[in-house]
């Protein structure tokens, strides 16, 4: 009742030629990828949270077999359900309902879904898949959320699953760190990339974990222009050792990383 009145007085109309149009929402599947630890994971789980908080489905799909990042994100206790992205891939046709029942949703908001490998597993825990099986889990989340984030790994030539959701992405984030071996890394499988049926233009370059001192300079060395920078935080180092990455981000130390996911939540999702 309070905050019906709250409103009813204090709401004012946008003036006129300084109103900012809203953008409509842009549904789709934004991948994460780049070099080796550049953080992609904390990237796709930051964005993930960024739309769930504003009330915006979303599933974020894990692609890492390797190192299974479920357990990483947060205590299994804040998660519901105990399902493995294998038991999808598992089936000889993934469907849309196998998908749903398999699906984590976060107890505390349920509009953020998790799909990932279980702790313990490998890709070799389940039966082979090939790339139909992806294709179709890619066509399902599709109709299942507005908003897809695919964390990928970055060996995309031995990784069918990254490959596959990298080419039916609607837009990519390229992650490098300012570095050499960030560098040389893409240089080297960007070919990949190109001799296949790739939209270049649907990426965005991304400098992350950038420290103060290489602002500016080293990253336009290293890596030319980018449409965004994340920048180091330790509050955010702290979240990853601690495995707590859905939790809010509030020290000031954070404040430019938290305001870049913001900006490409916008650009890419127009939320
Ligand atoms: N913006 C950042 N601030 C602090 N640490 C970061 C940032 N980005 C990445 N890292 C660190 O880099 C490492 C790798 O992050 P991760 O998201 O797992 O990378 P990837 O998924 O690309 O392998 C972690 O130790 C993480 O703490
Ligand atoms: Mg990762």
């Amino acid at each position: 009742m309070l905050n019906f009145k709250k409103k009813s007085i204090f709401t004012r109309q946008p003036a006129g030629d300084n109103a900012q149009p809203e953008q409509e929402p842009q549904s789709g599947i934004l991948a994460v990828w780049g070099s080796p630890g550049s953080g992609k994971t904390i990237t796709a789980v930051k964005i993930a949270k960024h739309l769930a908080d504003r009330k915006k489905n979303v599933v974020l799909l894990l692609c890492d077999m390797t190192a299974p990042m479920l357990p990483c994100i947060c205590p299994s206790s804040e998660l519901d359900g105990e399902h493995s992205l294998g038991s999808i891939l598992a089936a000889t046709h993934v469907t849309e309902a196998l998908i749903k029942h398999n699906l984590v949703t976060l107890k505390k908001n349920s509009f953020l879904t998790i799909l990932g490998m279980k702790k313990g597993e490998n890709e070799y825990t389940y039966p082979p898949y090939e790339q139909i099986q992806v294709q179709e889990l890619m066509d399902g989340l599709r109709k299942i959320a507005p908003f897809v984030v695919v964390d990928c790994g970055s060996y995309i030539a031995n990784d069918i699953l990254s490959a596959v959701a990298l080419m039916e992405a609607d837009s990519v984030l390229r992650l490098a760190c300012a570095d050499l071996k960030s560098v040389s890394y893409l240089s080297s499988q960007l070919p990949l990339l190109r001799d296949s049926k790739w939209d270049a233009d649907k990426q965005y370059k991304v400098a992350s974990n950038v420290k103060p001192h290489q602002v500016g300079e080293q990253i336009g060395q290293a890596l030319g222009s980018v449409a965004f920078t994340l920048t180091h935080s330790q509050e955010l180092e702290e979240q990853y050792l601690a495995g707590n990455l859905l939790a809010d981000l509030s020290l000031k130390d954070s404040r430019l990383f938290r305001r870049e996911i913001e900006k490409i939540a916008k650009e890419v999702f127009g939320c």
